[in-house]
């Protein structure tokens, strides 16, 4: 997809991993980007600092809990309205609190998988769309496990079997002008890692990961996310950014009979 003029709606973009996806899209002449944050704070204050950047209107920030239907039904509206259109949308808004697990499950899985079914909605050429992307951000803890943090390890492999399953799922069944993709980063410097500190100071994650937790910048992460925006071949994949391997993709076996 060509990115200069396209609208994205990214949650979860007020700071870390999100407001770096916007800024690379804004960098690419992005029409508007809507930040979707439950953080009024952070959002405001990015939502200045981009337009500042790049122009006024390119942000528009929407204050929303993505764990409440009726305050992202609203922030799609929204953003649609605005823009009159949306061709990119990441789920992103992401958290890990294993106290408070079934709030993981409702940010980190519910509310992805309410996010994608607005997207291919909205953005479906049938319901007067233009056709888009759907980008959900998993983590290398939706294919390894993370056993300090089953819950958010659950959360993540749902994101990336929902992915996978939704995008087979339109391909075979019922095309759509819609592609779905799943991004799972390593560890990255932002805000959720510095909740998740006291955690990998454990002895038993320093015997896992290491006594120096090995980190990927977050511009990699941004990179990869760039890749599967304009790369129109890309349905249904699952893209990992490692230390090790850097922007790669999980290979599957592709169980659809090709000949269908
Ligand atoms: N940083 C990492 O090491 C890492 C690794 C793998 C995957 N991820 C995933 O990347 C995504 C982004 O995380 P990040 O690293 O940028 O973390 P971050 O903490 O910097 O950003 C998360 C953003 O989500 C927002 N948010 C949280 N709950 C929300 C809610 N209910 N409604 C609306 N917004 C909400 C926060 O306000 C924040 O702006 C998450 O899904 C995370 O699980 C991060």
């Amino acid at each position: 997809m060509k990115i200069q003029g396209a609208v994205a709606l990214i949650t979860g973009a007020a700071e870390g991993l999100g407001k770096a996806f916007s800024e690379e899209l804004l960098k690419r002449s992005a029409r508007g980007v809507s930040i979707v944050d439950y953080n009024s704070a952070k959002g405001k204050a990015t939502e200045d600092e981009l337009n500042k950047k790049y122009g006024e209107d390119k942000v528009r920030f929407f204050q929303c809990d993505v764990t409440s239907k009726d305050q992202l039904e609203d922030a799609f509206s929204k953003t649609l309205e605005h823009y009159k259109g949306i061709d990119i949308v990441c789920n992103n808004a992401g958290i890990g609190d294993e106290i408070n697990w079934e709030r993981t499950v409702d940010v980190d899985l519910v509310a992805v998988m309410r996010g994608t079914f607005l997207a291919r909605q909205m953005m479906d050429k049938k319901n007067g769309g233009r056709g888009g992307i759907v980008i959900n951000i998993a983590s290398m803890a939706g294919m390894l496990p993370m056993p300090l943090a089953p819950a958010y390890t659950a959360a993540k492999h749902g994101v990336l079997g929902f992915t996978r399953a939704i995008a087979i799922g339109d391909r075979v069944f019922n095309p759509k002008n819609v592609r779905i993709n799943c991004l799972c980063p390593s560890f990255s410097e932002t805000a959720i890692l510095e909740g998740m500190r006291e955690l990998i100071k454990h002895p038993v994650a320093k015997a896992i990961y290491g006594s120096e937790l090995e980190t990927i910048p977050v511009s990699m992460v941004a990179e990869g996310f760039i890749q599967l925006v304009e790369d129109d071949s890309k349905h249904g994949e699952v893209m990992r950014c490692t230390p090790q391997n850097g922007i790669d993709y999980k290979k599957y076996r592709d169980w659809v009979p090709s000949k269908l």
